[in-house]
């Protein structure tokens, strides 16, 4: 009996074995990105021209905490190398009555183990890492974030909706 048993088992798995083989056949479908198109990944894209970056001075609220602040205006040209860093000459602690920059906040100032330097700390110095300006484009990638204030609204909502439904 248990012997018979194996034996359909492994005929079983076998078939399914054959028909998982047919069904992994690689299917010959157009390959498309968001940001490359329709060429293959060895080839290189020609990238769109950049725009002008938004120029429009209006500080844009954070997503989050930790969020770097982006760039409400231009820094084409800006200088930021071993001589001379440009975002400094207006961001610096020192400069920011003359320039109205918000001044760098203090962590720019920390090492990594959290001693306070008298200069900008080396880990933030090449501003353009995190702080980015921004282009009227369409986003390639769809993005359902949701920040803290639209959850806790979404969750008072759907808490009031269950007590309205408790009264009925
Ligand atoms: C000529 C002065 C000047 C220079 C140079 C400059 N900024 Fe600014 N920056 C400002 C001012 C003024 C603001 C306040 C908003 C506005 O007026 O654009 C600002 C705003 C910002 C903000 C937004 C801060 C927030 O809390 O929302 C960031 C980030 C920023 N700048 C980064 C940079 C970086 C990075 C560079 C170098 C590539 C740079 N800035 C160079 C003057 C300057
Ligand atoms: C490693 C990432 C990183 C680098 C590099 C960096 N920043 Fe920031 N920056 C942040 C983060 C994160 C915040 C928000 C939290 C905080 O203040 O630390 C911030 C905040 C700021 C703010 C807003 C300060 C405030 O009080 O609202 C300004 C202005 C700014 N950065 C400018 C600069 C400039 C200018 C440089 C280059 C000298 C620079 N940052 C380099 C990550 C970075």
């Amino acid at each position: 009996m248990a012997g018979v048993w194996i034996m359909n088992f492994i005929r079983t798995l076998f078939l399914m074995l054959c028909m998982g083989a047919a069904l992994a056949q690689p299917v010959a479908r157009p390959f498309t990105d968001a940001a490359r198109g329709p060429a293959p990944i060895m080839e290189t894209t020609k990238p769109p021209v950049l725009g002008n970056a938004i120029n429009d001075d209006v500080r844009r609220t954070r997503n989050y905490t930790w969020q770097p602040p982006t760039i409400p205006h231009r820094v084409d040209g800006y200088q930021v190398d071993k001589n001379f860093n440009k975002c400094m000459d207006c961001h610096s602690r020192t400069k920011a009555e003359v320039s109205q920059a918000v001044p760098v906040s203090v962590t720019h100032y920390m090492d990594r183990d959290g001693h306070m330097l008298g200069q900008v700390s080396t880990r933030r110095y090449f501003c353009m890492q995190c702080h980015v300006s921004q282009d009227a484009v369409r986003p390639l990638v769809n993005n359902t974030f949701m920040d803290v204030d639209a959850l806790i609204l979404k969750s008072m909502r759907s808490q009031s909706g269950a007590q309205a439904t408790q009264k009925n």
